[in-house]
C-alpha cells in the first residue's frame, strides 16, 4: 500500500516531510512548486493576499528542489520522493522529471487559486484540449515516474472517463482528491468505480482523517492514500500502519 504524504504548497518541504515520514509513509511529497515565469508569477499573487506558497526563483527552482530531494533521501532512503509542480509548459516539468534521485514527478491539475486557474494551470488543466498532448510529453521524456493530481467532480469534466484518459497518456500514478461539493467526506463510490476500470496506480485523497476514514478509502480499492490537513500541525493522531 502507497502511503503518501501529500503536497501542501508553503509548507511541505523536506524539513517538514522528514518529521512526518516516521509516522509510516513510503511517499513524500515536495511542493506545489510553480516552475515557470505565468506559474511563479501566481505565486506571487497568492502570497501577497495571505497565503502560504512556496516562492522559488525561475533560475534557481530545479537545483532547489534537488536539495531537497537529496535532503529527503539521506535520512529516509528507502522513501519514495514525489514534487507537486505546475507550469503554463511542459519543459520545465521535464526538467524536474530528470533530477537525480526523484522518484516521481507529478503534474498538479488540482490547484484551484484563481491566480492559478486564470493562466490555465491547476484544475483547469482538466478542461484543456492538449491535456493528453501535455502529459504524454512528458512521460516521454523523464526518467522519473509520472503522477497527475486531479480534483474529482469539477463541473465539465467527468472524472471516470478522465482516469481513462490520463492512464492512456502514459502516466504511471492517478492521484484523486475524491472532493465532492456539499459532502465532507470523499466520494467513496466514485473511487471504487475508478479502481474497477484503470489498472493505472490510483492514489486517493481527502478526508482520510481518522482510522474509521482510513478503512473507508482502503476499501474503495486503491493502490495508496494520502493525507494532507491531518499533517498539517506535524503530528498524526491516527495510526497508518
Ligand atoms: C495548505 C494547503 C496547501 C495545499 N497545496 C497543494 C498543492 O500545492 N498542490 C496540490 O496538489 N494540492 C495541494 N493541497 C491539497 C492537498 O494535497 C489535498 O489534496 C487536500 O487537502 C485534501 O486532502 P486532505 O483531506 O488529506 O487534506 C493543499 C492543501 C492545503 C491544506
Amino acid at each position: 500500500m502507497l502511503k503518501v504524504v501529500a503536497p501542501m504548497a508553503g509548507i511541505t518541504d523536506a524539513e517538514f516531510l522528514n518529521k512526518v515520514i516516521p509516522y509510516g509513509f513510503n511517499v513524500a511529497t515536495l511542493g506545489g512548486y510553480s516552475l515557470d515565469l505565468p506559474t511563479i508569477e501566481a505565486s506571487r499573487k497568492i502570497i501577497a493576499r495571505g497565503r502560504r506558497e512556496f516562492d522559488i526563483p525561475i533560475d534557481e527552482i530545479v537545483t532547489h528542489i534537488e536539495n531537497e530531494v537529496n535532503s529527503i533521501k539521506k535520512v529516509h532512503s528507502n522513501v519514495k520522493v514525489s514534487v507537486n509542480v505546475r507550469s503554463t509548459d511542459p519543459r520545465p516539468i521535464i526538467d524536474v522529471g530528470n533530477i537525480k534521485n526523484l522518484d516521481i514527478v507529478e503534474i498538479n491539475c488540482h490547484c484551484r487559486q484563481k491566480e492559478i486557474l486564470d493562466i490555465g494551470c491547476g484544475q483547469e488543466m482538466l478542461l484543456r484540449q492538449n491535456l493528453g498532448e501535455f502529459i504524454s510529453q512528458v512521460a516521454d521524456n523523464v526518467k522519473s515516474e509520472v503522477s497527475v493530481k486531479i480534483r474529482a467532480n469539477i463541473e465539465g469534466t467527468d472524472t471516470l472517463k478522465l482516469a481513462g484518459y490520463i492512464e492512456d497518456c502514459g502516466a504511471d500514478y492517478l492521484h484523486v482528491d475524491a472532493m465532492k461539493k456539499g459532502v465532507f467526506e470523499a466520494d467513496w463510490e466514485l473511487l471504487r468505480e475508478i479502481c474497477n476500470n484503470v489498472n493505472i496506480k490510483v492514489i486517493g485523497n481527502n478526508s482520510v482523517n481518522s482510522a474509521e476514514n482510513l478503512l473507508k478509502m482502503i476499501n474503495t480499492g486503491v493502490d495508496g492514500f494520502s493525507i494532507a490537513r491531518s499533517l498539517i500541525s506535524g503530528k498524526l493522531d491516527f495510526d497508518i500502519y
